[in-house]
């Protein structure tokens, strides 16, 4: 029996494209690389760094060269699916704030930035075995991956799952403003010029909307299986 080797996972924010990503890897015992993390780790560190998002040839300057090592948890009990390490220190948590949610569209959607960290994917998937979520990872990291999904759920659906993720780690946040975030970054996501959010045409797509994470995850290994 083979299973697909490359399982490419895209979607708008929140539809749970991580959550599903997480519990494939781990079932089929493959590596996961959540590529959010990485557009975030550059955003987080331009806004640390005094960089301003608008100032593109150095936001990219800092996507080329910056040391941003993903690894899997060691044993951290705070429900994270990895670590990410900027310059050696745990910035796994300071990713999901809201100045970072505010600005890392603008960020991804430079073209510079998405060649430097596209290489550093494709670098990661040549092993194989290997679940990767993200935005284009089907349509332009990686278009022959052997299986690609489209998660996607309505704003409402998707809005209510966030809030409550930020409920659950004590973030003092409104249903309202995690709505307006989520349709924004999806309205620039899905609108720029350089690899835009949209489904691959060999994407199957799965609409979560009324599901719970198990069956959605239950619908993706059947999926995964009728693959073999
Ligand atoms: O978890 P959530 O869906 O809210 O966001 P994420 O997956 O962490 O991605 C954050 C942002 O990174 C997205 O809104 C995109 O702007 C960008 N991104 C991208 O452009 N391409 C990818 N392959 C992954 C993320
Ligand atoms: O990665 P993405 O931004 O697409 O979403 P996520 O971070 O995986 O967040 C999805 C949230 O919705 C998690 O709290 C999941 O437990 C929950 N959820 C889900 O992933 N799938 C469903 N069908 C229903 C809820």
């Amino acid at each position: 029996m083979t299973r697909p080797l490359v399982i490419a996972i895209d979607g708008p924010a929140a539809s749970g494209k991580s959550t599903l990503g997480y519990h494939l890897a781990r079932y089929l015992n493959y590596l996961y690389l959540d590529t959010g993390a990485l557009y975030r780790a550059v955003t987080l560190a331009a806004l640390r760094r005094g960089i301003p998002i608008e100032d593109e040839a150095r936001v990219t300057a800092l996507a080329e060269s910056l040391p941003i090592e993903v690894r899997p948890p060691q044993g951290e009990d705070d429900g994270r699916q990895y670590t990410v390490l900027l310059d050696g220190e745990d910035v796994t948590w300071a990713l999901r704030t809201p100045r970072v949610d505010r600005a890392v569209s603008p960020v991804s959607a430079y073209p510079g930035v998405r060649a430097a960290l596209t290489r550093r994917m494709r670098e990661i998937a040549r092993r194989g075995s290997v679940v990767m979520v993200g935005r284009d990872i089907g349509t332009v990291v990686l278009p022959d991956a052997d299986l690609k999904l489209y998660v996607v759920a309505s704003l409402d659906a998707r809005a209510r799952r966030r809030f409550l993720d930020r409920l659950a780690q004590g973030k003092q946040v409104s249903l309202e403003e995690v709505r307006t975030d989520l349709a924004r970054r999806d309205r620039i996501d899905s609108s720029r010029e350089a690899a835009p959010l949209r489904p691959a045409a060999d994407a199957i797509i799965l609409d979560n909307t009324n599901l719970t994470a198990e069956e959605t995850f239950r619908e993706a290994e059947r999926l995964v299986r009728e693959d073999c």
